[in-house]
């Protein structure tokens, strides 16, 4: 007998979880989220939000840096890191806080504990205070998120040998690191500890840093960071790493050439692993392939009743992407016909110093496609905004397809990147062609208008450059 009843019973409580809870509740159905951590997930409490707020901090101390460029003399002046992770630590507890509020606001259910299913409509809860036992009515949600990977044999201490988890909880900062893994993760913090005055060196086991990036936006960063003193090694395999007193060793492999780093501390970002052991997913006969959760276009797993959303099913592990996914997955609960998400149109967003960000197809996926294509170019440098701001690092580029003007892919490094983005986002969304954009007045001086004149370089029309 089930202690209590429920329509929905959504398992993790991160953007896929919390967003399709509400969703749920907003089409009328009675919803228990359960936790095993704090809500919010790993996103608004161990990652997205947190190195936000201590990316906001690595930008002002580079700011103090360059205040005698804006005609500031700066008397002596220090940056704590330890405050810097306590900001950190406010930002991310007050949006923690902005997830329960909307929870009692909908009405929904937390308890904390963790979740498994006995059943396919039968969820245990095992808490601090013991065992509940819900009843999911109509659907159970999956949304439990993932988990930092390691390389094979190297264990995360988060002492010497950190993950992006251990990252933002950790008051102190090493004297040197070694970054594994150039992606998103290992780019923002390689960033935000070379603020600090940390020797960092990136270590890539691909030819270039970003790999998923358009390349030029690619050559661009790893330019910059080494620019900002930043080792950035691409083409290398770590082999082995090895904790010893005081200090990492890291064996790798450079094209051949075997050759041992050392550092105070290392972090790990080699990419996440999707948290599905305990749940009781095989005895169910949820499907799986390589770890992941696999799902039809409504989120709905094998098991009919069962859905999963977020970076339990794979593809892109991103917070937007989750969210989108636990619309879907709620309204279909609900009986809609949601739209399914648009995984060709998902923004791709880095927010390390300058950010990156891109939606569609590089300019060599897109030929690797058969596709001609017009590609279109603006620098910063040459934006009235940006000069004004002090920020002319970078370009902003718009692929097109050269015979229907159909924007196919737009890569962005540069200020505000991760903001400008979006008007390509809903362009795309509409199907906006290039003769669009280039219709649509951009009030100067902003950022924006580098979306103008690089969609009228893709038409050979730059009218400032
Ligand atoms: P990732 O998969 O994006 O990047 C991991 C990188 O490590 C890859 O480039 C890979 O080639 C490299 N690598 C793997 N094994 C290696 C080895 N032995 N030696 C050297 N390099 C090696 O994973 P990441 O950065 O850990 O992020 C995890 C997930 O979280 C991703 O899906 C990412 O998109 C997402 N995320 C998104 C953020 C954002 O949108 N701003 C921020 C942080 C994470």
């Amino acid at each position: 007998m089930a202690n209590q009843g429920f329509d929905v019973v959504v398992i993790g409580t991160g953007p896929g979880g919390y967003v399709a809870a509400i969703r749920c509740a907003q089409l009328g159905l009675a919803v228990a989220t359960v936790e095993d951590d704090r809500p919010g997930g790993v996103c608004l409490n161990w990652g997205c939000i947190p190195t936000k707020a201590l990316l906001r901090n690595a930008e002002i101390v580079d700011l103090f840096h360059r205040a005698e460029e804006f005609g500031i003399t700066v008397g002596e002046w220090r940056a704590d890191y330890a405050q810097a992770i306590q900001r950190s630590r406010r930002v991310a507890d007050r949006m923690a806080k902005g997830v329960e509020f909307l929870f009692r606001k909908n009405k929904i259910t937390l308890l904390a504990g963790v979740g498994s299913l006995k059943s396919k409509s039968i969820v245990e809860v095992k808490g601090k205070g013991g065992v509940e036992i819900l009843e999911a009515r109509r659907a159970v949600i999956l949304a439990t998120g993932s988990e930092p990977k390691s390389l094979p044999g190297v264990a995360i201490d988060e002492t010497q040998v950190i993950s992006s988890n251990g990252a933002v909880r950790t008051e102190t900062r090493p004297a040197s690191l070694v970054v594994i893994g150039a992606g998103a993760v290992g780019m923002e913090f390689a960033d935000v500890y070379r603020a600090y005055g940390v020797e960092v060196t990136v270590l890539e086991a691909l030819p270039r840093v970003l790999p998923l990036e358009d390349e030029e936006a690619s050559a661009q960063i790893a330019r910059l960071f080494t620019r900002r003193g930043v080792t950035v090694r691409t083409g290398v395999k770590v082999v082995k790493v090895t904790p010893g007193k005081g200090s990492v060793a890291v064996e790798i492999d450079a094209e051949g050439t075997r050759e041992t780093l050392t550092a105070a501390q290392v972090l790990m970002a080699v990419g996440r692993a999707a948290r599905t052991k305990g749940l009781g997913l095989e005895a169910l006969g949820v499907t799986m392939d390589r770890g992941l959760v696999t799902v039809g276009p409504t989120m709905e797993t094998a098991v009919k009743g069962i859905f999963a959303v977020g970076d339990v099913t794979g593809r892109q592990m991103l917070a937007h992407k989750a969210m989108a996914e636990g619309v879907v997955a709620a309204e279909a609960i609900a009986g809609r016909s949601p739209r399914p998400v648009d995984y060709g149109n998902v923004p791709s967003c880095t927010y390390c110093r300058p950010q990156v960000a891109s939606i569609g197809l590089s300019e060599a996926a897109a030929k690797a496609d058969g596709r001609e294509v017009s590609v279109g170019r603006f620098p910063f440098t040459a934006n009235g905004k940006a000069v004004a701001l002090g920020e002319t690092e970078g370009f902003l580029k718009v692929v097109a397809d050269k015979r229907t003007g159909e924007i196919l892919g737009v890569h962005i490094v540069g200020p505000e990147a991760t903001e400008l983005i979006h008007e390509f986002a809903v362009g795309r969304t509409l199907e906006a062609t290039l003769e669009e954009i280039i219709h649509t007045i951009h009030a100067h001086p902003t950022l924006s208008e580098a979306s103008l004149e690089a969609t009228l370089a893709a038409l050979g029309q730059a009218i400032h450059i």
